[in-house]
């Protein structure tokens, strides 16, 4: 299939391109960044997605994976508006199988960043709002929301050796995930599923059910 993938020049969204690759799709990634991947069937477009005009025309998506985020660093702007301008230049055509939308545990908890949780907030009801307009084309659209994944966006606490501990006392599962297993997930979401739409898909060990139960002993 024809997959277009955002923010695909590390982390997550390298991870799933490179799945897609090795189940011969074909993938065009959008980044501000240069790629590194090199395969026959790779196209590189380097681009701000905040920038809508200069998103490159490209017929024939049929999968569209909203991955390119950042943290405190217009938030809003980049999780959220520019991930709806991607959404609506691209993806309501027939033709279309799937859209998935990367979000976060945090649009769930309301916890990180304020500006952060907020963006994340606006792609966990924006994925319903799209699964509702473009289910008459028979697409699904969902939002894969990660707790920690082991990426670059993460290492100022990932090699704290303090910091990682106390993160590990919140999770559950006592690990974070890797962006192979997301990219997993997104694999499954787009290409395997047929029939599950608008839902927002918690990937976190357990951190978001994490709480502490005080009661009389
Ligand atoms: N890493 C985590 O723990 C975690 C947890 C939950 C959700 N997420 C989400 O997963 C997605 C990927 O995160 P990651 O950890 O792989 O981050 P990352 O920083 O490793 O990769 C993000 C990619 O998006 C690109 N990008 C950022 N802003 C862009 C823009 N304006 N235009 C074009 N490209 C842009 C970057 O250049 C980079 O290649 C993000 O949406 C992030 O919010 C990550």
């Amino acid at each position: 299939m024809k997959v277009l993938i955002t923010g695909t020049s590390q982390g997550i969204g390298k991870a799933i391109a490179e799945l897609f690759l090795k189940n011969g799709h074909e993938i065009i990634g959008i980044d501000r960044l240069e790629s590194g991947i090199a395969d026959p069937l790779y196209t590189h477009y380097v681009c701000d997605i905040r920038e809508k005009e200069k998103l490159p025309e490209i017929e024939g998506i049929e999968i569209l994976i909203n991955n390119a985020g950042t943290q405190n660093e217009e938030d809003i702007d980049i999780n959220l508006k520019a991930l709806i301008s991607v959404t609506e230049k691209y993806a309501f055509r027939k033709g279309i199988v799937s859209v998935l939308n990367i979000g976060s545990a945090s649009g769930h908890t309301g916890s990180e960043f304020p500006e952060y949780c907020a963006s994340k907030g606006g792609v966990l009801s924006y994925t319903k709002n799209v699964a509702i307009r473009i289910a008459p084309l028979g697409a699904t659209c969902n939002s894969l929301d990660p707790g920690g994944v082991l990426t670059p966006l993460n290492e100022c606490v990932i090699n704290d050796k303090a910091l990682w501990n106390a993160i590990m006392d919140e999770t559950p599962l006592k690990r974070w995930a890797t962006p192979e297993e997301i990219a997993e997930w997104a694999y499954f979401l787009t290409v395997t599923n047929k029939f599950c739409t608008g839902q927002n898909i918690l990937v976190d060990g357990g951190e978001s059910i994490n709480y502490r139960f005080i009661w009389k002993d």
